[in-house]
């Protein structure tokens, strides 16, 4: 039954709540290597066994919000709190050019310090010393007019995971001034001033159920977004969450599976949260459908304080070691990483 459900996925690239749901419930090694199967054959037509690198630069670890899964939030006192100079990124942005990397990605908490004006400074100057990069910015909930001007700045992407589409389960994820209802005002804003639009959730966060997971693919599809950044949730011992479980790798790559199946010309990256549940956590990504990775290049004196979660991976290496590793072990599953802007591609046979 699973099969036909996923041969209806990989045909018409939908599929009704029900149906969802009903996949969503057979995550068995066989179900799982069948959609795996056809999820990467669907990335191979659009995307071919490119792996598009996105450097991720984690520029602030202050932040205004108070998420409970998030070893930044705002109660966390034990936080070791650091801002990168603008000088401190450019360089950041400058090794990261010499090493192949055609897209940055800034991102930080929902730091004041960062004014409206200072993102834009600062992404002025970026695109000005390397015009044939992408720009995308991950700094949370901001107000249309602010994106604006971002985007007027030159920035071209931007990444705002949704987290849950489900309203209940948002509201045990987070204190009740933030709410689903402006993180989905702030997608759409997005994407009506022109970014390529990320979302994403955690799978396995805390009080996440099947039903929640169809009603984030369900939200997902119909935002029809450029992007989606999906990772297991992990614990962070300093938050309220410290005791819950982690989400696994198996569900996390069905998840991969299903959304390149759902968004054939989706960008998907296998993130680092996965390549920190399971050594190989990466290349079983790729392997399940998804196409991008963001190794790191912030300073190594920060990486250790950029703590979301425990036991990050690659917070002692240099980038230009990431980068090494990352190719080896693109290479070693049949895949090579590439020196591009890795754009969303609109591939005819899709639309
Ligand atoms: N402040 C920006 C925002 O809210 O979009 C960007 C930074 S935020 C730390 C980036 C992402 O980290 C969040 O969207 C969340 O999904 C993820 N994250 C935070 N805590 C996590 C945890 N404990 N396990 C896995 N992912 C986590
Ligand atoms: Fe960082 Fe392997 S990717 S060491």
């Amino acid at each position: 039954a699973s099969k036909k459900l996923i041969d209806t996925l990989a045909e018409t690239h939908t599929l009704g709540r029900q149906a969802l749901l009903e996949l969503l419930q057979d995550t068995s090694a066989e179900t799982a290597q069948y959609l795996f199967a056809k999820a990467r054959n669907a990335r191979h037509r659009v995307y071919g066994h490119d792996v598009y690198m996105r450097g991720l630069i984690e520029f602030t670890n202050f932040c205004k919000n108070d998420c409970y899964y998030c070893g930044i939030r705002r109660s966390n006192a034990q936080a070791q709190r650091y801002r990168l100079t603008p000088e401190q990124i450019l360089e950041c942005c400058d090794a990261g050019y010499e090493l192949g990397f055609r897209t940055y990605v800034l991102q930080g908490g929902e730091d004041p310090y960062f004014t409206d004006e200072r993102i834009a400074t600062l992404v002025r100057r970026i695109k000005q010393r390397h015009p044939d990069c992408a720009v995308t910015l991950s700094i949370g909930e901001k107000s249309r007019e602010s994106y604006a001007l971002y985007r007027a700045a030159g920035a071209d992407r931007y990444l705002l995971r949704h987290e849950t589409a489900n309203a209940a389960h948002y509201a045990k994820l987070h204190p009740p001034e933030l709410s689903l209802e402006n993180r989905k005002r702030c997608l759409r804003n997005l994407k009506a001033l022109g970014y390529q639009v990320g979302c994403g959730f955690m799978v396995g966060s805390p009080y996440q159920t099947v039903e929640c997971l169809a009603e984030d693919l369900l939200f997902t599809k119909e935002l029809n977004p450029h992007m989606v950044g999906i990772g297991p949730f992990i614990p962070q011992h300093q938050t309220p969450f410290a005791d819950k479980p982690a989400g696994t790798l198996e569900q996390t790559l069905f998840l991969l599976g299903v959304l390149r199946l759902l968004l054939p010309n989706v960008l998907l990256p296998a993130t680092t949260a996965l390549g920190t549940i399971h050594p190989q956590g990466r290349e079983l990504g790729i392997l399940a459908g998804a196409n991008v990775v963001m190794p790191n290049l912030s300073p190594v004196s920060v990486r250790k304080k950029y703590m979301l979660y425990d036991n990050k991976i690659c917070t002692g290496e240099e980038a230009a070691e990431c980068r090494l590793c990352l190719a080896r072990r693109m290479e070693r599953i049949g895949y090579q990483l590439t020196v591009s802007r890795g754009d969303y591609l609109h591939s005819s046979s899709y639309s």
